[in-house]
């Protein structure tokens, strides 16, 4: 009985502490510093789903090729100088550009997109509908023309809205980069070049 007695006000501290860290992890995080946990999950859904592979121009660095983070999701870059792309054939059907941005094959020339926040050359002026619809229905923004290979839009399809509206928030979170990426060259065009 004796030992009782300090018990109570050392369990009220206790509980009043918990209760203050409880108050904190219920503040939204969005209020502490403008990174909400839907920007968070996009963050996390970008690394996992290798977007940098194909919408980051590669460069070399000191281990070798990797993706240039000062460019980061910018697309391909509107100064590269690509010569035409190599003889393709049944066996060796399509290529790449050294920046992993630029892909030649049977549907022509494929130039990944800018994915930064700018208004004019990347998805500035997208609504969270327009980028769940194109990645669902593989068009243009949603209702445009078809989206071309090596674009995995038939993967990320299966997405939910919930993880494609996280992607696109993180997207619209990034810094712009004013980067025109080319129009994408049919079959002929591209044999023309
Ligand atoms: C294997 C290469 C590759 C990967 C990986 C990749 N993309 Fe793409 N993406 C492309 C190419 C190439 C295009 C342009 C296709 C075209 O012009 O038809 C494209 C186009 C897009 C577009 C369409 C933009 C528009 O203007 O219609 C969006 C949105 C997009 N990608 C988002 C993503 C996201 C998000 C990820 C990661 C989850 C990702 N991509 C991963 C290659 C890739």
């Amino acid at each position: 009985m004796k030992a009782r007695m300090p018990a109570a006000p050392f369990r009220l501290v206790v509980h009043t502490l918990a209760l203050g860290a409880l108050a904190l992890t219920c503040v939204p995080p969005a209020a502490a510093g403008g990174t909400s946990a839907k920007v968070e999950r996009g963050a996390y859904l970008v690394k996992a789903g290798a977007c940098q592979d194909c919408h980051t121009p590669w460069i070399m660095g000191p281990k070798g090729p990797q993706p240039d983070q000062s460019r980061a999701l910018s697309g391909h870059p509107a100064d590269a100088k690509l010569p035409p792309p190599p003889p393709l054939n049944a066996d060796w059907a399509w290529a790449g550009s050294g920046t992993m941005t630029a892909f030649a094959g049977p549907w022509g020339i494929s130039y990944a997109a800018n994915l930064t926040p700018d208004k004019q050359t990347g998805l500035g002026a997208w609504k969270e509908k327009d980028f769940i619809a194109t990645l669902r229905k593989g068009r243009h923004a949603g209702d445009g023309r078809p989206i071309l290979p090596p674009m995995p839009w038939e993967a990320l399809a299966h997405m939910t809205d919930a993880d494609l509206g996280a992607i696109f928030a993180y997207l619209q979170s990034l810094k712009p980069i004013a980067n025109r990426v080319p129009d994408y060259q049919p079959p002929a065009a591209a044999a023309a070049k």
